[in-house]
């Protein structure tokens, strides 16, 4: 989009995002002279640190701040101080629902050189894309407890799936089959035999909007299953859609098997709105300020809001110099990448 300048929210966060957010930074500053992309960057300081000084998580006034901004580029949320699930419900949580980022997009694609611990899979075979529900299911957080911390104890969490939020995220994916025209296939993730009410709703609804789709072909697997295929066939894959939680689960599997947090990206993807993109690993607090961490999932991250911006062109020369990097780099794991944080950086700014 030439001319437009582009306005993006930086959210460092907690532990090492904030350095990999510096590397992501990097490259998109060579990226942008080059492609003369025009953006302002505009950092908030959301997360461990900032809950601990002031109690603030993030207020609604703030998520409505965000929705000024084109893209949101977004670290890492958790603080080793902070009890779990505050930061994490409290602002990303918040900020996914609150911006109503319905699609959680989830590559996961395996680059030459990068080690998967798959035996005798390779680039070839590993190159899907999960599409996670985002806003719904049993991360909504309704439920409640009874007699709490009595032996009669009663503990309820509900997923709520509702037809419009099925429906938009299972079109979602159809358009992505479409426009990957790869094997054009969608796969269902879900877990029809027990889950009778959810995933009646979501399989109906599939199986409906699949008709508007006759050149996709409308596949359906279990949850447990799709765990067991990863591993011994990730070649069936190419666009999966599932919920929230079967998302949140696959991905981190999906992640490993295209060598680890250190490059796996996601987006929360509002298609009528503001949307965020990070590293799908945490804060690794034990590695913060260590220079150790590989940043090339942030940079994916910035690949990926590239794209969403717009700007593909630039966002296909940040995956080819990732590509580039990967090639060089010994690990993908944490101190034995053979390069620092900051090298790996600079190493695929100047493959740019
Ligand atoms: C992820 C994370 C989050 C999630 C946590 C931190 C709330 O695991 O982005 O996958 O469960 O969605
Ligand atoms: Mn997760």
């Amino acid at each position: 989009m030439a001319n437009k300048t582009h306005k993006i929210a930086v959210i460092g966060g907690d532990g090492t995002g904030p350095e990999v957010v510096a590397e992501g930074l990097k490259v998109l500053e060579v990226v942008g002279k080059k492609f003369g992309i025009k953006y302002e960057l505009t950092h908030f300081d959301y997360g461990g640190d900032r809950y601990l000084k002031t109690g603030k998580i993030l207020d609604d006034s703030e998520v409505e701040g965000l929705k000024k901004f084109d893209a949101i580029f977004l670290g890492a949320i958790g603080h080793p101080d902070v009890a779990p699930g505050i930061l994490e419900k409290g602002i990303l949580l918040k900020a996914r629902f609150g911006l109503d980022q319905y699609i959680n997009l989830r590559p996961v694609k395996l680059y030459e050189n990068v080690w998967t611990p798959i035996k005798d899979k390779g680039p070839e075979d590993i190159d899907f894309v999960v599409v996670r529900e985002n806003t719904e299911g049993l991360y909504v957080g309704t439920g409640g407890n009874l007699k709490k911390g009595t032996k009669d104890e009663v503990a309820i969490q509900d997923s709520i799936n509702t037809r419009k939020g099925v429906e938009r995220c299972i079109r979602y994916a159809f358009n992505l089959a479409r426009k990957r025209n790869k094997k054009k296939q969608l796969t269902l993730v879900g877990k029809t035999n027990v889950l009778t009410y959810a995933f009646d709703l979501w399989y109906r609804t599939f199986m409906e909007v699949a008709k508007e789709y006759p050149d996709i072909k409308a596949d359906y697997a279990h949850v447990d299953a799709t765990c067991m295929w990863f591993v011994k066939n990730p070649e069936w894959f190419d666009v999966i859609v599932t919920d929230n939680l079967f998302g949140d689960i696959i991905t981190d599997l999906g992640a490993m098997i295209q060598g680890g947090m250190g490059i796996a990206a996601g987006g929360n993807i509002n298609p009528e709105g503001v949307s965020m993109f990070e590293p799908i690993g945490g804060s690794a607090p034990k590695y913060t300020g260590k220079n150790v961490i590989n940043p090339l999932a942030a940079i994916g991250a910035v690949q990926m809001m590239l794209e969403n911006l717009g700007e593909e062109k630039a966002a296909h020369a940040v995956e080819r110099s990732i590509m580039a990097a990967c090639k060089k780099m010994l690990s993908m794991s944490a101190g034995k990448m053979g390069f620092s944080t900051t090298e790996v950086g600079d190493m695929v700014a100047e493959g740019i």
